[in-house]
């Protein structure tokens, strides 16, 4: 019988299911687990939310199937919401799409544009559906590095002119996600724009991924989107959800914007694959997206912005790891510490779940570029955070 199978054996084992298996290991033997891993929000949602589902939960007529695409009052609600947040103007039929969540998003746009033949362009490091999407949907990836956007920008152009240069094919589309996961980098429009001019030069596709835009931590450095460059809407298709804003993961409800080609595309093959998130789910996400949850996303903010910091101090202060607050997402990313940099990532935080039975994610686990980092999620309050720290700092010690 079959055991290993085309597409399976491309894919490594998945980073949480790898450090789980650490994390119980390390249970089983007494050790006390504080995990910074997975960023899952830990607060509950805006209050009207939970209210509002509790309510529609109880109307039978909503349990049946949804509508591919969404429901059409969350697509109107996604483009309001676009016009408040970002002062863009979207056409809710064409423009418009609501996903089960980012993610699925992504993984359904690449099945619907890749073939063998063609590539993308992905950062490294990067979220891994920005390349596993595309390895899912049979086709190539090419990975530049991304420490830093304009490392990024220089490098994505100077790719593209030296392939055009030798008559070679173009990439089909290039991945952007800003406030990005695992760096936490923030850009300004006009990182936006040299990438949307380039782009619509060489005719190329830009998938954008704004998933963290509304955990921003000064008013200076709040998140665009890149439909708000003229007439990136051409070229340009973008992904968001409620999961982080709202901490709404469990709800899978994302959403597509932009280029209405791209749209197309996405809808038909979601059409073929799935019915939509549950009815009451996407109602209540109608909700999130209005000016109700202005007050929310205010203390969100502040309470990952606190915890950033919070969790800079500690670290600097008791264990001398000099590491920089985040201006935006719900993570810390940072380099290995000095006396530890003769490690892999995944070694050190094998060896700081074991010792410690402190979790972060290894920067390797976002593509190569990620290797020499960590990072951690800021999803444990500051008792546990100043515990986490004790606990590293036993360890820490004995290496100085
Ligand atoms: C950059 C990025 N995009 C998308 C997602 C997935 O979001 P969703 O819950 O909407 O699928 C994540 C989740 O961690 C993420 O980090």
């Amino acid at each position: 019988m079959q055991k290993e199978f085309y597409l399976t054996e491309k894919l490594p084992p998945y980073i949480f299911a790898a450090m789980y298996k650490l994390k119980t290991e390390a249970a089983e033997k007494g050790v006390e687990i504080i995990d910074f891993g997975m960023g899952t929000p830990d607060s509950p949602p805006p209050q009207f939310v939970m209210d509002r589902l509790a309510e529609l939960s109880r109307d039978g007529n909503l349990f049946a199937y949804s509508v591919t695409g969404g429901i059409q009052i969350l697509r109107d609600a996604i483009c309001n919401y676009y016009q408040r947040r970002f002062g863009v103007a979207l056409d809710s039929k064409s423009e418009a799409l609501v996903t089960i969540g980012a993610k699925e998003g992504i993984a359904s746009l690449a099945t619907a544009i890749s073939s063998p033949q063609n590539y993308f362009v992905v950062p490294s490091p990067a979220y891994p559906i920005h390349t596993f999407a595309f390895t899912l949907a049979k086709s190539n990836i090419v990975h530049l590095p991304a420490i830093k956007s304009s490392d990024f920008l220089r490098d994505f152009k100077k790719f593209v002119e030296e392939k055009l240069a030798k008559c070679e094919a173009k990439p089909l589309a290039v991945i952007v996600n800003y406030p990005c996961n695992p760096t936490t980098e923030i850009v300004g429009l006009d990182f936006y724009q040299e990438m949307v001019d380039f782009c619509k030069k060489h005719k190329i596709y830009i998938i954008s991924d704004i998933a963290y835009c509304e955990l921003y931590f000064d008013e200076k450095d709040k998140p665009h989107s890149i439909l708000e460059i003229e007439g990136a809407k051409d070229i340009a298709i973008e992904f968001s959800s409620v999961s982080k804003s709202y901490s709404m993961p469990g709800c899978r409800v994302g959403f597509a914007v932009g280029n209405p080609t791209l749209i197309d595309a996405l809808y038909r093959i979601k059409s073929y694959l799935d019915y939509g998130s549950f009815n009451p789910l996407q109602m209540v996400a109608v909700d999130a997206l209005t000016e109700k949850s202005d007050e929310y996303l205010k203390t969100l903010r502040a309470l990952y912005k606190n915890r950033g910091e919070f969790l800079c101090e500690l670290l600097k202060n008791e264990l001398g790891w000099e590491v920089e607050k985040p201006k935006a997402s719900m993570f810390i990313w940072t380099k290995l510490p000095k006396q530890f940099s003769h490690l892999t990532s995944f070694d050190f935080c094998k060896e700081m779940i074991a010792k410690t039975g402190v979790v972060m994610t290894p920067g390797s686990s976002f593509g190569a570029n990620g290797e020499g980092f960590v990072r951690f999620s800021l999803i444990r309050d500051e008792a546990d955070m100043r515990k986490a720290v004790a606990m590293l700092k036993k360890v820490f010690l004995d290496k100085i």
